[in-house]
């Protein structure tokens, strides 16, 4: 039966969850700006994920803004006991559907208490805190005030554990030295490595690493290597790229994103997909 489990488990901070989860941001709508482009297909969404077994959802009060919190909400609260929600804060939404920095300590406060509200949470179990020195990849910027007011946050009860996105390596480690981080949400898919180091050091420190754009993002993967090793696997080629994502390290969560059930389910049954150490040889070959 498709089920998340099948991915296996890891710990996300204190909370046990499949290692196959789901992005919820591609159900705000449209360039990521609301309202969505079919309500009822994204609750239809959000309810599945949990029939299959997903217990971990990520995202972001700027999703929408506010849209994707609110379907979750009306979807799934009253929220299974397991069901671990990770927000991120950090950034706001121009009145164009921009993404602009939202990071001084104030603004960092009021957005958990927007992902509270609208999740209608008491405490969120994990915040990420969103860098946006630069908004399309890590760069290099100080990080003491943003995770000292993120700290203050987690002291008052309001946040369980923090994580940390769009970081550099010396971000992550300045990060830890303020606080316990449980995971690191960056840019990573076959045909984008640039952390493997870093994940290969959390993965030893028990840190999880959570890829957004597993699947590539606006722009899905597309490569003939990847189109072949999947013909002989007999899945689809973003199946075989998440089971890659999946054989790659332990600590990594799989987040894809969709808008369709369908895919949502293909995404699922992914996790049962084992590949032979000569099609991950193969699929390494593709960054
Ligand atoms: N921290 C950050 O800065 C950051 C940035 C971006 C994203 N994120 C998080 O990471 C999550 C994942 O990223 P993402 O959703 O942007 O990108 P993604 O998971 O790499 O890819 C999503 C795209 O792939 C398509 N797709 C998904 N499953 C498919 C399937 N089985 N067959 C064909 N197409 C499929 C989706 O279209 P359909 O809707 O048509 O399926 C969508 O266009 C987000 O949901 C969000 O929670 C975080």
């Amino acid at each position: 039966m498709t089920h998340a489990r099948h991915a296996g488990q890891y710990l996300l901070g204190s909370f046990p969850v499949n290692r196959m989860g789901y992005g919820a941001m591609q159900l705000a709508g449209p360039h990521v700006f609301g309202p969505p482009a079919d309500r009822e297909q994204a609750l239809a969404v959000l309810r599945a994920t949990v029939e299959l077994g997903i217990n971990h959802i990520d995202t972001s009060d700027f999703y929408g803004p506010h849209v994707t919190n609110a379907l979750i909400a009306e979807a799934l609260h009253p929220y299974r006991d397991d069901l671990v929600i990770v927000t991120k804060i950090g950034a706001r939404r121009g009145a164009d559907g921009s993404w602009l920095a939202a990071q001084s300590p104030a603004e960092l406060q009021a957005a958990v208490h927007d992902n509270l509200r609208n999740l209608k949470l008491d405490v969120m179990d994990v915040v990420n805190l969103r860098l946006m020195f630069e908004v399309a990849g890590p760069a290099a910027g100080d990080i003491e005030p943003h995770m000292t007011a993120l700290a203050e946050l987690q002291h008052q009860g309001l946040v369980k554990h923090i994580g940390i996105s769009n970081a550099t390596p010396a971000q992550v480690a300045q990060a830890r030295s303020i606080a316990p981080i449980v995971c690191v949400q960056n840019q990573y898919n076959l045909a984008h490595r640039a952390d493997d180091a870093l994940i290969a050091q959390l993965a030893a420190d028990g840190i999880a690493y959570v890829p957004f754009f597993p699947l590539g993002g606006f722009s899905p993967l597309q490569s003939s290597t990847l189109e072949e090793v999947a013909a002989q696997v007999g899945a689809t080629p973003l199946q075989t790229a998440l089971a890659w994502l999946l054989q790659r390290s332990p600590n990594i969560l799989v987040i894809a994103g969709t808008s369709s059930p369908a895919h949502l389910r293909q995404n699922v049954a992914a996790a049962e997909l084992k590949l032979s150490a000569q099609a991950i040889a193969a699929l390494d070959s593709v960054a």
